[in-house]
């Protein structure tokens, strides 16, 4: 099953609730939630005080990315606030504190997963393998909406989704950054099952053609 997780960096944060509602309506199956903290990345959203209102005007997945520096210091928090989804960056710490991290948030119950950038190797999320719920393959630098899709990722998903595949087949292949209806294609040829999409589905005024557009044609 394909699922489309609209990134809520692209709505319109006054009317947050609302923004949610629609591609609920529209046929989302996912919320993705993106945490930055000017350090780990050069921009800074939303953090857990938004998502524990968030949390009570939705009962949608919320899959939290949290683009921040050691997040083995605020898992449980965002575990807390309402999360169903915690991925984690593998660059922003030690093995020891990513493994840390991991294991806080199952132990809250929820679902874990490993982030990985643009120039960091499959094999750095492939270590994480047993452990994790999920891998999530960036497609642009992570920071902000609104890039252009990196086509030279796609080798890196295929390699992934045959790890995945050998040794931990429930694992989810996440894909975010730059998808819409022309690169959403090639994210799923490659091996993705899980598509976040930002602009090309908070941009457009329907948002149910909007994420139709997304699926794969049957
Ligand atoms: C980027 C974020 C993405 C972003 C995607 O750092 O992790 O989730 O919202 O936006 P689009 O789909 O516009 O590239
Ligand atoms: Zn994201």
């Amino acid at each position: 099953m394909i699922r489309i997780a609209p990134s809520l960096l692209s709505a319109d944060f006054a009317r947050l609730g609302e923004e949610a509602d629609s591609v609920r309506r529209g046929g989302a199956d996912w919320l993705h939630y993106d945490v930055m903290d000017g350090i780990f990345v050069p921009n800074i959203s939303f953090g857990i005080p938004v998502l524990a209102s968030f949390r009570k005007a939705t009962e949608m997945f919320l899959d939290v990315h949290l683009m921040i520096d050691r997040p083995v210091r605020y898992v449980e928090q965002f575990c807390d606030a309402g999360a169903d989804m915690v991925t984690v960056h593998v660059e922003a710490d030690t093995e020891e504190n990513i493994a840390a991290a991991l294991r806080a948030v199952r132990e809250r119950g929820k679902q874990c997963g490993v982030v990985i950038k643009p120039a960091t190797p499959a094999a750095e999320a492939e270590k994480w393998l047993e452990q994790v719920d999920m891998v999530l393959v960036m497609t642009v630098e992570p920071g902000f909406g609104g890039q252009s899709f990196m086509a030279e990722q796609l080798p890196k998903l295929r390699t992934l989704r045959a790890a995945i595949d050998r040794r931990h087949p429930g694992c989810l292949l996440e894909v975010d950054g730059g998808i819409d209806a022309h690169t959403a294609p090639l994210a799923l040829e490659a091996g993705a099952d899980v598509l976040v999409a930002g602009s090309a589905v908070f941009k457009k005024a329907d948002r149910a053609a909007a994420i139709a557009a997304l699926r794969p044609a049957i």
